[in-house]
């Protein structure tokens, strides 16, 4: 019999504090620094993001979603064996974001890791818990993205901190007889690393470098656009599927435009993309099960849907995943 992985459950958390562009535009006029509502939504689409409170960490919002995933997928967390959370924001050098969370959740013992791909973690993070559950390791796991992008951004760079917001996103991925996941595709490319990177790194009780969030814009979207199509493609080659057969593009949540086109290139209309960057900004790998949630308890999404779930960010990394939900 084959095993495969599928996801039964989605949650999100949203911290409480919502800023939208004129919010943003007032705190930031108030700092000396110059933007608006007009050149963000025309420039992004984005129109609100939310931020999490000084004391809150990502462990704190992943808590929130994996509860309303497990919730969802009704499950207990003693039933969940194998943890990982996708994020760039942890709570804590080390240990990982996913062992703290494993103890806020209350259970002990499963394996829990994080995976840094940037805001292609969620994608990364879903194919290593597909794997290990298709090689009999693990049964029913919690894939999270959480982060606090607010903590890594330099208000006085109109350029970025306009951009991203906090949030976290959970699905649980069980065993299944029957797909689920059908097929995945993740790429690196480390020569890209210093257009979208933090290089500050911390050494003998110091901050080493910048610990802020550096991105050459026009640079990345390039960059975006081509690798989404290209990964989009190769992993419906690799399910014998066609453009048609998606149902829904759920990419990650970053610019409108970068959105669209991708919709473009793969003759998708805009009616099947899971659109809510304009309401949270990109959350890194928070964002795409974020928007997944959104979709699925906005009653868009229904069994049965065919997905393409598609990252892309700092690394460069990049990678999609197509399931049947
Ligand atoms: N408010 C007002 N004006 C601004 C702002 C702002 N927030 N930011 C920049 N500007 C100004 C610039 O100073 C510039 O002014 P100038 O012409 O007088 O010099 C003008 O707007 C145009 O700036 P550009 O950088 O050329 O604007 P562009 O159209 O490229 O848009 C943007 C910038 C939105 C960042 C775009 O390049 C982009 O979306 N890139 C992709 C970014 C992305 O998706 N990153 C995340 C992907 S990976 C990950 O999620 C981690």
């Amino acid at each position: 019999m084959n095993r495969y992985s599928r996801i039964t459950g989605t949650g999100s958390y949203l911290p409480p504090r919502r800023l939208t562009n004129a919010d943003l535009a007032a705190e930031l006029a108030a700092k000396g620094v110059e933007t608006s509502d007009e050149w963000i939504v025309e420039r992004t689409g984005i129109r609100a993001r939310h931020f999490a409170a000084p004391d809150v960490s990502s462990s704190d919002l992943g808590l929130q979603a994996a509860r309303n995933a497990l919730q969802a997928a009704g499950l207990q967390a003693s039933d969940i064996d194998l943890i990982i959370v996708a994020t760039s924001t942890p709570d804590m050098v080390f240990p990982s974001t996913a062992t703290i969370l494993q103890h806020k959740l209350g259970i002990a013992g499963c394996p829990a890791f994080d995976v840094q791909a940037v805001c292609s973690g969620f994608v990364y993070a879903l194919t290593v818990a597909d794997s290990l559950i298709k090689t009999g390791t693990a049964s029913k796991a919690l894939v999270i993205g959480a982060e606090v992008f607010s903590r890594i951004l330099d208000f006085s760079d109109r350029t970025t901190c306009v951009l991203f917001g906090d949030g976290a996103g959970a699905v649980v991925l069980e065993a299944s007889e029957t797909p689920g996941i059908l097929a995945t595709d993740l790429h690196a490319d480390g020569k890209h690393a210093s257009i979208l990177c933090v290089p500050g790194t911390v050494s003998g009780g110091k901050v080493l470098g910048d610990p802020l969030l550096k991105m050459d814009g026009q640079a990345v979207f390039k960059l975006a656009v081509g690798v989404l199509e290209d990964s989009a493609r190769a992993t419906l080659a690799k399910a014998g599927l066609q453009d048609a057969d998606i149902d829904w593009l759920i990419p990650h949540q970053a610019n409108i435009r970068i959105m669209q086109s991708t919709a473009k290139k793969l003759k998708l209309p805009l009616s099947k993309v899971v659109v809510t960057v304009d309401q949270h900004g990109n959350t890194s790998a928070a964002s795409i099960p974020l928007a997944m949630d959104a979709a699925v308890r906005a009653g868009q999404i229904r069994k049965g849907d065919t997905l393409m779930l598609e990252g892309v960010g700092g690394g460069f990394t990049w990678g999609a995943v197509l399931l049947k939900y």
